[in-house]
């Protein structure tokens, strides 16, 4: 099994940091891709970007298949993600967090992107992206540049998401 990470949970500071471009794709971010694709299936999530589990790189990895309904994995890993194209067209989801556990939203995003990154072998490749998966990846390089769903909500309604992850700290729940 591969090595798994702690995910970091707010309100810690490397979450609002940006993270910086990788040089390529070498057999250490390959590792630390399966390592982050094995936290975010144990967490479980459908996403997970590098600042979420204490490095400043720009990678992220999602999956999206149903795998507690017997679908195949279908893993994407992506280093320097860019979105290189968003519809004008806006899409309305509620959206969570593993770094803002329990705490549910809905954000307000591009419906469509189109997105370039290097893949897992280090290759050139493009991402058309609707509906989840669209908001999964946006959501994502969020979190490379340090922001949050959160940051999208009136500050009365962030306020009292902190308020209640700080809440279920104390409590030892998580
Ligand atoms: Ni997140």
């Amino acid at each position: 099994m591969a090595k798994t990470y702690n995910i970091i949970v707010i309100p810690d500071p490397v979450l609002k940091q940006t993270a910086q471009a990788v040089s390529r794709v070498d057999t250490d971010i390959q590792k630390q891709m399966d390592a982050m694709l094995a936290t975010m299936y144990a967490a479980p999530g459908i996403g997970l970007a590098a600042n979420q589990v204490n490095l400043l790189n720009r990678v992220l990895v999602m999956d999206l298949a149903r795998t507690d309904k017997g679908e195949e994995k279908t893993p994407i890993c992506m280093a320097n993600p860019e979105i290189i194209w968003e519809s004008e067209e806006m899409s309305t989801m509620e959206e969570g967090c593993l770094s803002i556990p329990r705490q549910y939203a809905e954000v307000e995003r591009p419906a469509h992107v189109r997105v370039k990154y290097l893949d897992y072998d280090g290759k050139e490749a493009e991402l058309e992206a609707s509906g989840l998966l669209s908001h999964c990846v946006q959501h994502e390089i969020d979190h490379l540049n340090g922001v949050l769903f959160i940051d999208y909500l009136s500050t009365l309604k962030r306020n009292m998401i902190v308020r209640k992850v700080e809440k279920l700290k104390k409590q030892n729940i998580l």
